[in-house]
């Protein structure tokens, strides 16, 4: 950094300083090489602003054209490349206004009337997280997608359902990987409901206080297709809830992500052997040449803590900031930016990674997760999974439900004893618990019977699950 820049930063301000920057200071305060991210947002406002300027007779028709071919020129600089950030001129905002002023002159210097930086940033970051938002929320229904593609194939396919990870009740698969789609809507509805607040123009607050130009505020919200404007000048160039919630609402899809990544884990652990992840997906070790090791879901699981962290972060860098606009605001964009590329690189890689590439023909995935049906199942069939389906049959047969189950744990712990499962045990021995125990018992123990008998709304009967997967099909085609 030359002298030079040093003193042109001094001077930035006004003539009020007597001295340049110290340079580490400068370094510490400056946050170009991060923010430059904001560019294309930067201008996309900046235009939006000067567009209105002309119309509102601020400024005159052809500053706002100089502006107009400056700010193209600029677009194209940083686009190849060509363009030069100078930590000295501290952020994005700086370092474009400064390039425009050599560029189109005295228009660059009328640009910022009636505008501060502190609107300014507060409206880049809206815009740019608006974007983000749109890309993760597509992704939320491409991952939909893929689990929807491999459900509707597996719908008659069970596993052994847990609670406390012990054997519960059995459940087709594809009720399983519905649960999850659930929870990828409702993640994608907390992130649609964000973007409402996101999407609200803090332009037209200037540093703090209004300004005293005749702006007209609402003009630029249609410009930037920005749904209003921010009411209060003191708040829309301070608070970053928007950052928060967005980021509160990051994390609840990493916390789903890990606890499909955990089950995933499970599932292709040798003991359970249920399904299979593609090569691509997963990793070899170093010494031991039989693993293929889950690198993927369990990154996955990892980074969740990195994205909550961030969370953690910008809600500490709001806390007890008096208003209006302060420096910490500045340490509101590192967090942001990692929270939205590790989303979406972990969602990116999860829709493939369970469904599969598309195919270049059909359009049919293929390539994602291979589901092992027989290993499903045969776990299925440890655990006495069936038991509850005793104890409803009974209470069928007039028997309250309390006995009803206490008479199922006495069965369940004689087949225990003798080492086999309850549909293993002679009819004349059930009879001997109940005597109201008939032939028809054995369809109720198997897996199957269990499964379809299971029809309430949002039940694992396999009819229950396909109308299920109808739905969601309904609902992302007419998204
Ligand atoms: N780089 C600053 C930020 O990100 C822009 C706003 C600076 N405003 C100020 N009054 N220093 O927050």
């Amino acid at each position: 950094m030359s002298s030079n820049q040093l003193d042109k930063k001094s001077q930035a301000w006004s003539a009020l300083f007597s001295e340049p920057m110290n340079e580490l200071v400068q370094r510490y305060t400056a946050s170009v090489f991060f923010d430059k991210r904001l560019a294309a947002a930067d201008i996309e406002g900046s235009l939006a602003h000067a567009e209105m300027l002309a119309a509102q007779g601020i400024i005159a028709p052809e500053d706002y054209a100089g502006i107009q071919r400056g700010m193209a020129q600029i677009r194209a600089e940083i686009e190849s490349g060509a363009f030069k950030w100078q930590l000295a001129l501290e952020d994005v905002h700086l370092n474009i206004e400064a390039r425009l002023t050599q560029l189109a002159g005295d228009a660059g210097k009328r640009l910022h009337t009636g505008r501060s930086r502190n609107d300014q940033v507060a409206t880049d970051i809206r815009l740019w997280l608006r974007g983000e938002i749109d890309l993760i929320c597509d992704l939320l229904r491409q991952l939909q997608g893929a689990l929807l593609d491999v459900a509707e194939g597996h719908v008659e396919v069970i596993l052994p359902g847990l609670t406390h990870l012990q054997v519960a009740q059995p459940v087709s698969f594809a009720h399983h990987l519905l649960a999850y789609v659930e929870m990828f809507v409702r993640d994608e509805q907390r992130m649609q409901d964000a973007r409402r607040r996101v999407n609200q123009l803090p332009l037209g607050s200037a540093a703090l206080a209004g300004t005293t130009y005749p702006l007209d505020r609402e003009r630029v919200a249609r410009t930037l297709g920005m749904e209003g404007v921010c009411h209060n000048s003191l708040d829309a160039v301070s608070d970053r809830d928007f950052a928060i919630e967005f980021t509160a609402a990051a994390s609840l899809v990493m916390v789903h992500i890990s606890r499909l990544s955990e089950e995933l884990i499970l599932w292709m652990n040798q003991n359970f052997g249920y399904i299979r992840i593609a090569d691509r997906f997963t990793t070899g070790s170093s010494i031991m040449p039989q693993k293929k090791n889950p690198d993927v879901p369990e990154l996955a699981r990892g980074k969740t803590g990195r994205v909550t962290g961030h969370l953690m972060s910008l809600l500490m860098l709001m806390k007890a900031q008096p208003l209006a606009y302060n420096k910490d605001n500045q340490e509101d964009k590192e967090p942001l930016f990692d929270t939205a590329d590790t989303l979406r690189d972990t969602l990116r890689i999860f829709v493939e990674m369970i469904g599969g590439q598309p195919h270049p023909q059909t359009g049919v995935r293929e390539g994602g997760i291979a589901v092992n049906a027989q290993a499903m199942e045969a776990a299925a069939q440890k655990g006495y999974a069936t038991a509850t389906d005793l104890a409803d049959y009974l209470v069928k047969k007039g028997l309250p439900f309390r006995d009803a189950h206490e008479t199922v744990a006495r069965a369940v712990r004689m087949a225990q004893e003798q080492g086999c499962d309850l549909a293993q045990l002679p009819l004349a021995t059930l009879q001997g618990f109940h005597p109201g125990i008939g032939q028809d018992v054995y369809q109720v123990l198997s897996l199957r019977g269990s499964l379809s008998e299971r029809h309430t709304v949002g039940g694992t009967a396999p009819a229950q699950v396909r109308s299920q997967i109808a739905r969601h099909r309904r609902r992302l085609q007419a998204a």
